[in-house]
């Protein structure tokens, strides 16, 4: 069973991120930057030092694609690698996956990982 997670983070902490889940054994990671806003609306929150008076700020989207009996151990991971205790910390979350090919050889499913 594979499974899909998504993390929206803060971008300063990409590292911290990047780093625990190579410690964890993750053996790839796709990363966008992207936009968004929470429940303040993005109104309130800093970035790189000044506030931000628009609606979205910036975040870092990664994603992730795992067996799911290493998905709660990898949201930890990711939670706590990315934990300011400030507003803005992000969300993740995860959802199953039905189809996963690796295109140099062909190779799907959890051999694809
Ligand atoms: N309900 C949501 N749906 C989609 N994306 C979301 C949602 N909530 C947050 N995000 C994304 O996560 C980013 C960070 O959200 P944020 O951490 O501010 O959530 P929050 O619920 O407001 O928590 P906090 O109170 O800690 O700020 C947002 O900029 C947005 O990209
Ligand atoms: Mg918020």
């Amino acid at each position: 069973m594979l499974e899909l997670i998504t993390a929206i983070i803060k971008p300063h902490k990409l590292d911290d991120v990047k780093e625990a889940l190579l410690a964890n054994g993750v053996k790839g990671v796709t990363i966008t930057e992207v936009r968004g806003f929470g429940r303040q609306g993005g109104k309130t929150e800093v970035f790189r030092g000044s506030e931000y008076s628009i609606d979205f700020v910036p975040k870092i989207r990664l994603e992730i694609i795992v067996q799911a009996s290493e998905v709660q151990t990898l949201i930890d991971v990711i939670v706590s690698a990315a934990r300011t205790e400030r507003i803005g910390d992000g969300k993740v979350w995860s959802m199953p996956i039905g189809n996963l090919t690796r295109v140099r050889t062909g190779e799907t499913g959890v051999e694809a990982i």
